[in-house]
């Protein structure tokens, strides 16, 4: 039975988000602090590595000092400090493993190292009852899978996108319609509050081989297409047809994501299934996963400040699951996935 760390201060800074949590035995947050960079990208459209690492340096100890006055601790009172080690932005994601590991020393505790994937994960445990075994649908920017969660330690991936994420494809159809950055929440809120028409736009809903593998590359070819046909000879854009757009896009997406996780939930025989990553805050996605409880499923879904990158769920998952390199002293950032 590896050691129980009750308290613990954690870190991410694997992308755009700098965030310091403290949560209690995996599920309480003390304290959740983030620094969001999206006005130092938003003049770029997309997040610039160099500047994102820069905002980490810039933002970090405070950020540190702030979370712990809010969890009404100070350094020596924490077990353990923990931090995402990967995958992520490398330089993003050397500044927050720098600082918990000197913290670490400063304060002689152990340095648990996160998984990013598994943080996602771990975020449905954090003031929740959820426990293994159940299907977990992570849905972020950089990743698209359907993970069979055995134990808090013993996960396998069973299904996953064969070319974008489902975020990423959010993102690039934002984008492309003009919306700005970030992309995924925009879209959404224009899906849901725009009044446009979901059936508007014929969209296809990818077949792949493996009836839980996903590919939104093609959706998101068909929506490029589409609106190049619809506004290319137009000087302005009826904000109906944006709409309608938006609706389209947001409806198939959240179709496809559902229907796999259902046929991989009936086909395992699993009764629990969590949603985790930046696209859980979808409103049709969270709406589509809920109705599934009368279907008989238990359903549990991160609040919505959990969804995105956060501490917390580093927090969590260094708790019930630290990848196993705390005893490796400073060798910890030649094992930093970038
Ligand atoms: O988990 P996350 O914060 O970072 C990664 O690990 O990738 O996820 C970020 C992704 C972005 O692609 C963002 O556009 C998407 O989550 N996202 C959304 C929504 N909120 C964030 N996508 C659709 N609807 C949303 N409401
Ligand atoms: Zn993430």
């Amino acid at each position: 039975m590896p050691p129980i760390f009750p308290t613990i201060l954690a870190i991410e800074s694997s992308c755009d988000d700098t965030a310091v949590a403290v949560v209690q035995n995996g599920r309480t947050v003390l304290a959740s602090v983030i620094a969001s960079q999206t006005a130092v990208h938003q003049p770029y459209g997309g997040v610039i590595p160099e500047l994102a690492a820069r905002q980490h340096l810039a933002v970090i100890n405070p950020l540190v000092e702030t979370c712990l006055t809010q969890a009404n601790l100070t350094l020596p009172q924490v077990d353990a400090i923990a931090a995402t080690v990967g995958p992520g932005l490398i330089g993003s994601l050397l500044v927050g493993a720098s600082v918990a590991k000197t913290l670490s020393f400063i304060a002689n505790k152990p340095f648990l190292a996160v998984h990013h994937l598994y943080a996602h994960v771990a975020s449905n445990y954090l003031e929740s009852d959820l426990e293994p075994p159940f299907l977990c649908l992570l849905v972020s920017g950089g990743h698209t899978q359907l993970i069979h969660v055995k134990s808090y330690t013993e996960m396998s991936i069973i299904g996953e996108t064969l070319d974008d994420a489902v975020g990423e494809a959010y993102d690039k159809v934002a984008r492309m319609m003009g919306l700005g950055y970030p992309g995924g929440p925009v879209l959404d809120a224009l899906a849901q509050h725009g009044g446009g028409n979901p059936q508007a736009i014929a969209l296809p809903q990818a077949k792949t081989k493996h009836p839980w593998d996903f590919s939104f590359s093609g959706l998101k070819t068909a929506v490029v297409r589409q609106w190049e046909a619809q506004t290319g000879s137009l000087e302005t854009i009826p904000k109906q047809l944006q709409a309608d757009f938006a609706a389209s896009f947001q409806h198939t997406a959240s179709n496809t994501l559902l229907k796999k996780t259902i046929a991989c939930a009936e086909a395992l025989g699993i009764k629990t299934i969590s949603v985790a990553g930046g696209v859980s805050a979808n409103s049709a996605l969270r709406a589509g996963v809920l109705a599934l409880q009368d279907l008989g499923y238990t359903i549990h879904i991160p609040k919505m400040g959990y969804c995105m990158d956060n501490a917390a769920m580093v927090g969590a998952c260094a708790y019930f699951n630290p990848l196993a390199i705390d005893n490796l002293g400073l060798d910890v950032f030649s094992r930093i996935q970038g």
